[in-house]
């Protein structure tokens, strides 16, 4: 099969570099354009990147000969790729408009910046929970005037530890639950060579995190109405986020109502076998099991736990009832894996499975 061939923009970056790592061996994608600031435009990937790889295995040779060009040139990198990845980091307002701008030239952007989260057309997706909201690109495009160019984005790294599993016990009716993750310096784009303070550390603040983490499962649960994702309600949830001397892997601790009773039994198994479309049509970067159970009381554990199912999959464990919500648990999930840039290779492997993005 001829692969997909696409443009990370933002390929220097750090979320760019777990693209350009996830996808050095995809089965149908190819990366064959890297985008970045003019500063790194001109230079090969290798001379862009300098010192700056965070990767824990080498660059592969693939990319370091090529070529890295301007994001900005939206024609230039639009005329030599099917489709696009975009992990810029610009304002939020230049990032709307740039992703909008190759949407335009015909070229579908999967996104794993948080612009377009709120864009009503958009779909913003977690390919196990809300496939069907994939169904609001053909308004989207409308509203573009394009064939085949859109955007689709994937939601913040912070609710991937929770929102799978609150989904996996929707019949049970979750109505209200506090959320508080404990967040690895990798989900600033930081290691602890660039973030040294960060050692022996813990930072209650992440700018912007609180209010991502209460309101885009929301969006996840949402319908469409009139070509646009129509929130839910319900459940509602308040959040607080830590940032913890962890590198890869956000833990949340989460305590929820749900209306109607169940048995620890009965949610553990709604958990283990919880699985979407991903699954179904197997996916090249889905995870078989998406969500599993730990029952040691010491699990999960960032060390121990983080890669499972290659960092696509979730970690629950420490599921008991409690005095004044009905049940509490602790999940962990990778965030720069099933949180960041893997979570978007899935999108985009969705996408490809339902005639979204196609060879130009
Ligand atoms: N790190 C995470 O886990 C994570 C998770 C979710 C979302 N995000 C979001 O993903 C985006 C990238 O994050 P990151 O951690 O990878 O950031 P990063 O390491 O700072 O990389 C930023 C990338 O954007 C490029 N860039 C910066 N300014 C630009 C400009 N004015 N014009 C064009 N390109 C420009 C950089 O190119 P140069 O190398 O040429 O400067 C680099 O390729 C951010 O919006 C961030 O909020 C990150």
């Amino acid at each position: 099969m001829e692969k997909l061939r696409a443009a990370i923009l933002g390929a220097t970056g750090m979320v760019g570099q777990r693209f350009i790592t996830i996808l050095s061996t995809h089965p149908w994608f190819e990366v064959t354009v890297v985008a970045a600031s003019p500063r790194s435009a001109g230079k090969t990937y290798e001379e862009a990147v300098g010192d700056r790889w965070k990767m824990d295995v080498p660059m592969p040779e693939a990319v370091k000969k090529l070529v890295v060009m301007n994001v900005n040139e939206v024609a230039a990198v639009a005329s030599q790729v099917d489709f696009c990845f975009s992990a810029v980091d610009m304002t939020k307002d230049e990032i709307r408009a740039i992703e909008e701008a190759y949407a335009k030239t015909e070229t579908p952007v999967v996104s794993n910046n948080s612009a377009h989260r709120w864009t009503p057309d958009v779909p913003m997706v977690v390919p196990e929970i809300n496939p069907e909201h994939m169904d609001v690109i053909e308004f989207q495009k409308k509203r573009l005037g394009t064939q085949r160019g859109f955007i689709a984005v994937k939601p913040n790294c912070s609710i991937q530890a929770y929102a799978p599993v609150f989904t996996a016990w929707m019949e049970y009716e979750p109505y209200e639950a506090i959320v508080s993750t404990y967040q690895a310096i990798s989900g600033a784009g930081k290691t602890f060579k660039d973030w040294p303070e960060m050692e022996g550390n813990i930072i209650p603040y992440i700018g912007g995190e609180e209010e991502k983490s209460e309101k885009e499962p929301l969006r996840l649960w949402g319908k469409i109405e009139n070509g646009v994702i129509v929130p839910a309600t319900s459940p509602v949830i308040t959040s607080q986020c830590i940032r913890v001397p962890v590198l890869n892997g956000h833990t949340a601790s989460v305590f929820v109502k749900l209306k109607k009773k169940a048995t620890k039994e009965e949610l553990i198994e709604k958990m283990v076998n919880f699985s979407g479309e991903p699954q179904k049509l197997q996916l090249p970067s889905a995870p078989k099991q998406f969500i599993q159970y730990l029952e040691e009381d010491n699990r999960p554990q960032v060390a121990l736990d983080v890669d499972y199912e290659g960092g696509m999959g979730v970690s629950v464990g420490r599921l008991r009832e409690d005095s004044v919500y009905d049940w509490k648990f602790v999940g962990l999930a990778h965030n720069t894996l099933r949180g960041a840039a893997g979570g978007a290779v899935l999108c985009a492997e969705l996408l490809k499975a339902k005639g979204y993005i196609t060879a130009k």
